[in-house]
């Protein structure tokens, strides 16, 4: 832990540890047309490979793939460098298979020492659990265990090898508590705490295909309405008593659309009849800004929810901007987190969030 923590002096002169804010990103290994060269490192500290996973039976990653090594590679050696860690599950991925190997201590050790035996061949710098999602409060109970586990495995490596620890984290529901769908659960706030380095929150998809009957700001950051905001489940995190040094934000690089019922009404919670262009209605950004462009779209500010939305005819679509980013970023450092990430690189045009994201806040680690 030692390792990450860099010494700042604050104002007043006195000497204080602080670890170093997270501005990260996830990068999509399935997308053509955007290698790892072409992420510009100079707005990020941490960059996540999307995803891996273990074998289903064995649970070990049996992984030979140069797309690994030429990621790390490329990336350490860009300037400025950057740490990599490689991201494991994914809401695509089968959620089963963490449920088992998370059962048992003998799956469990078999899956924690591939993947620090991954992580050290591909010459990663970390590694990042997205199981989307326990389902029950065993599977809550399970997941703390492995964490855990994985805590007391990299530390003995560490030791033992005589390099630095990896970091360890974990991508994590928006809010400290599932309310809404399946059985109540809260993840292991403890165990979280005690052993990993950060999580990252996902604080998007409110809203979205599952339900096309109103639209929706899907990464609200305030919603008066409803439990379902970035500022809701942040704070839920940070009541639950997860160190707010310890709390990733995370901001969505696509918007979400629905087909209007009625061209007249095109606000937040209007009626919807059906999702609208993009797979599942999901465009990326740069989708968004071609849309606009081409079909003259009416673009809203909405100071209610701090997001962004834009409409032409029957089509809606909930986003964020730059300037929407930047607040929620604002929200954020108020909050002491320690930082942010985006889902995911390749969604925008020219870095234009990124870029403002990095230049207005969070330039400056004495902050905090
Ligand atoms: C390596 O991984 C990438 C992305 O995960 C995949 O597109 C590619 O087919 C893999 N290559 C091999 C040789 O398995
Ligand atoms: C990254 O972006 C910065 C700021 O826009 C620019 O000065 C720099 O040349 C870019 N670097 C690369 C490798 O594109
Ligand atoms: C990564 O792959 C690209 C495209 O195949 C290649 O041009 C580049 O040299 C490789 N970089 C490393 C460090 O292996
Ligand atoms: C939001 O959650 C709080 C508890 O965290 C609860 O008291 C409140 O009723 C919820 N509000 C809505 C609108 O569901
Ligand atoms: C991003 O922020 C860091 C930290 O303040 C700064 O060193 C770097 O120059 C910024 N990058 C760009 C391209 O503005």
């Amino acid at each position: 832990m030692v390792v990450f923590m860099t010494i700042t002096a604050t104002a007043a002169g006195s000497v204080m540890a602080s670890p170093p804010v997270v501005k990260a990103a996830y990068w999509l290994s399935w997308v053509e047309n955007f290698p790892p060269s072409a992420i510009n490192t100079s707005f990020f500290t941490h960059i996540y490979y999307a995803f891996l996973m273990p074998n289903d039976v064995t649970y070990k990653f049996n992984i030979e793939n140069s797309t690994l090594s030429n990621f790390t590679t490329t990336l350490r050696h860009k300037n400025p460098p950057v740490k990599t860690l490689f991201s494991i599950g994914g809401d695509g991925s089968d959620s089963t298979i963490f449920t088992r190997l998370a059962s048992e201590a003998g799956s469990r050790k078999v899956f924690i020492d591939s993947s620090l035996e991954m992580a050290r061949k591909f010459g990663f710098d970390g590694l990042d659990l997205n199981w989307e999602f326990p389902e029950s409060p065993k599977q809550m109970q399970d997941l703390g265990r492995l964490f855990d586990e994985w805590r007391l495995a990299i530390d003995n490596e560490a030791t033992s090898t005589g390099q630095a620890h990896l970091l360890l984290t974990a991508s994590v529901y928006y809010s400290v508590e599932f309310f809404i769908y399946g059985d109540y659960r809260k993840y292991p706030v403890d165990s979280i705490s005690r052993n990993l380095d950060w999580i990252n929150a996902m604080s998007y998809d409110y809203h979205g295909s599952w339900d096309t009957s109103l639209t929706g700001a899907h990464a609200a950051l305030y919603d008066p309405k409803s439990n379902l905001s970035t500022s809701y489940g942040l704070k839920s995190w940070l009541q639950a008593g997860v160190p707010s040094s310890k709390l990733v934000m995370g901001l969505p690089l696509y918007g979400r659309s629905w087909t209007l019922k009625d061209p007249k009404l095109h606000q937040i919670g209007s009626p919807g009849a059906g999702i609208g262009p993009g797979d599942l209605g999901i465009l990326t950004l740069s989708e968004v800004d071609e849309f606009n462009r081409k079909n003259a779209g009416t673009v809203t500010f909405d100071t209610e929810t701090v997001s962004i939305y834009s409409f032409v005819g029957t089509t809606w679509i909930g986003y964020d901007d730059a300037l929407t980013t930047t607040t929620k970023i604002g929200f954020a450092q108020a909050h002491g987190l320690r930082g942010y990430f985006f889902w995911a690189l390749s969604f925008e045009r020219e870095w234009e969030i990124t870029r403002q994201g990095n230049i207005t806040i969070y330039q400056n680690s004495k902050l905090f």
